[in-house]
């Protein structure tokens, strides 16, 4: 037997019982005749003594332990004299009579504590040392809570967990795919899944009704904080549902995860705001509305003098930022810098101060009379202290660049608390966006999202492509999107119609969609579903910056695991086996 109790069990009330017990040596430090070890592991931290007076060998032995030495040892429960209210533990010691080394170890290249000294490189090369803190490791431990308290939901109703291939065929979601070579069909690849779309629709046409998976999925786009080459998804369709009961199955998923894992209940049903909202009001489409702020269109009243940056905008639009007309020149300045940045690209910044007094004091105030900016700041809603921040130039580009700065808003007011929850459905999406560089259509959100209804005939008849509105819709907490998804197209005209929309040839569509159309003259029914980020999930509940942290063994932003050194080349022979000649473009 290795140990009789973890590091993480003993309390006062085993005071006099004999233990055993291994685990990681977290530090020793040495008190006159005593030498203290405390010795770790997943569950907690449990104190050592070695009594030079009265076990003299022991204590010489405990001397030449070394930091995540493994350990096991035998001994007595005692009461501490100086208790630690740190850890849960801290009542007692162990008054050690055996210690075996079951391992030594050499230094780590960093602390294994809570605040490490190791920088994130040299964490993810040992991901391993890194997997050891408990800050890293509860992130795992609440993931494993969410896999689980998912499952349960979906379980109980009726919800069949399915796994389903990962070597497929090419599905276009709008990332690039991973590709995989295949040695006994030479010259030819598999691609690695985005999303098992095509295959959960295929288990609805099987007559399955619900499914779900939690589920790798590979996509080969820049990566950023919130994006991973391969990440998980909680996978799920319906069949026989209409928009409403999607939302409704999973919303009751999200607030009973909600209730179990953070004790917080949310009474009301979410907002559903239209995609043309959010995009009208937080200039994106997933709005963080644990602050309101939204945009105010004032090109009108603008457009009045001669003020010719506003007179030659489409749209002028402004927020309004609650008691902060004392921003000095510095923060203003610092602002406008922050609107200019290149990844933003305004132009400028327009502020307007409401004093205390009541009198405006502006950037424009050349252009602009008193009545003007108070005519502004009425429209905003404003209050003497307030802080009016405008953009102008093209609409679209505006509303994006606004919304960055109301978020840096929101962030400089303190207002995106990680322990303040805002959920809220985004609905209506148009089905298909123009991609300028390839002059077509390309899909919102995939190409078997369906059109509403009342737009069916545009996409069949190929009319007013732009306004066609689809069944689709995000989950989004915080500015996250949190998931997404959408009800089917299940007529396999309609289903053809669409890839004509998004410029496949017949002959196009049929080689990469066949087996799919195929399998709809077999009597699919209706059917929708979503799908959501759990790396997304578990980085939201624990307040995370990045999904890195919550992932046991990620890649960093070039899309590296620096632990294995993947991706790495391979030698000759394996390419051999495969036909494949790699032509690397020269320097
Ligand atoms: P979508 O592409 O919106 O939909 O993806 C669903 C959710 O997956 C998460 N996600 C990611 N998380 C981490 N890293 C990434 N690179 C990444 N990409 C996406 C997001 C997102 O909301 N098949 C459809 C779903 C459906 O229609 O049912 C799909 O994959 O949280």
């Amino acid at each position: 037997m290795y140990r009789s109790h973890t590091c993480g069990e003993l309390r006062i009330e085993q005071v006099g019982a004999s233990v055993i017990l291994a685990g990681w040596v977290q530090r020793t430090r040495r008190m006159g005749g005593m030498t203290f070890v405390d010795l770790r592991d997943r569950y907690g931290i449990t104190q050592l003594v070695f009594d030079e007076a009265t076990k003299k060998e022991l204590f010489l032995q405990a001397e030449k332990l070394g930091r995540e030495f493994v350990i096991q040892v035998e001994g007595t429960v005692a009461e501490r004299s100086s208790k630690n209210a740190k850890i849960a533990t801290g009542d007692i010691e162990i008054i050690v009579s055996k210690l075996v080394v079951l391992n030594v170890s050499e230094t780590p290249p960093f602390t294994i504590e809570d605040e490490t000294d190791g920088g994130d490189e040299l964490r993810m090369k040992y991901r391993y040392l890194d997997l050891r803190r408990n800050v890293v490791r509860k992130n795992l431990e609440l993931r494993n809570r969410l896999c689980f308290e998912t499952r349960q939901y979906l379980i109980n109703k009726d919800f069949i967990e399915t796994e389903t291939p990962v070597l497929i065929k090419s599905t276009p979601e709008g990332a690039r795919d991973f590709v995989v070579p295949s040695r006994m069909n030479p010259g030819e690849f598999y691609a690695l899944p985005q999303s098992p779309q095509q295959f959960k629709q295929l288990l609805m046409v099987a007559g399955f009704d619900r499914y779900f998976q939690l589920v790798k999925c590979f996509r080969d786009e820049d990566l950023r904080a919130d994006r991973q080459p391969e990440f998980t998804q909680i996978d799920c369709e319906m069949s026989f549902v209409e928009q409403n009961d999607v939302l409704e199955v999973f919303e009751g998923m999200i607030k009973t995860i909600f209730k179990n894992m953070k004790g917080i209940e949310f009474e009301a049903s979410f907002v559903r705001m239209p995609y043309a909202e959010a995009m009208e009001f937080y200039g994106c489409d997933k709005p963080d509305i644990r602050f309101d702020m939204r945009f105010v269109d004032i090109t009108k009243e603008a457009q009045t003098k001669d003020f010719v940056v506003f007179n030659s905008a489409e749209y002028v639009g402004a927020i309004c930022a609650t008691a902060c007309a004392e921003y000095t020149r510095k923060e203003l300045d610092a602002l406008t810098d922050f609107v200019k940045r290149p990844q933003i690209g305004a132009k400028g910044l327009v502020y307007v101060k409401y004093e205390t007094d009541g009198s405006l004091k502006s950037s424009v105030d050349k252009f602009y009379s008193q009545d003007d900016l108070k005519a502004w700041a009425d429209k905003l809603q404003a209050k003497p202290g307030d802080l009016l921040l405008l953009l102008s130039g093209e609409k679209q580009k505006t509303l994006k660049q606004l919304g960055e700065l109301r978020l840096e808003m929101g962030n400089r007011l303190g207002l995106r608390d990680k322990n303040v929850f805002a959920p809220l459905w985004v609905v209506d999406f148009p089905l298909l966006e123009w991609d300028e560089d390839a002059q077509r259509f390309s899909a919102m959100h995939h190409p078997f999202t369906s059109p509403k209804p009342e737009h069916v005939d545009w996409v069949k008849t190929q009319t007013n492509l732009k306004e066609v509105c689809a069944n689709a819709y995000d989950l989004v907490i915080n500015g996250v999107e949190l998931g997404g998804g959408s009800i089917r197209i299940f007529d396999k005209e309609l289903q053809a119609a669409m890839f004509t929309c998004l410029g496949f040839t017949k002959e196009k569509a049929e080689y990469q969609f066949g087996f799919f159309m195929d399998a709809f003259k077999y009597g699919a029914p209706p059917h929708g579903g979503i799908a959501f980020g759990l790396d997304r999930f578990v980085s939201l509940l624990a307040g995370l910056d990045s999904i890195r942290d919550c992932i046991a063994f990620p890649k960093n932003n070039s899309g590296r695991d620096v632990m294995i050194d993947a991706p790495s080349l391979i030698d000759d022979e394996q390419l051999n086996e495969l036909n494949l000649m790699v032509n690397l473009p020269k320097d």
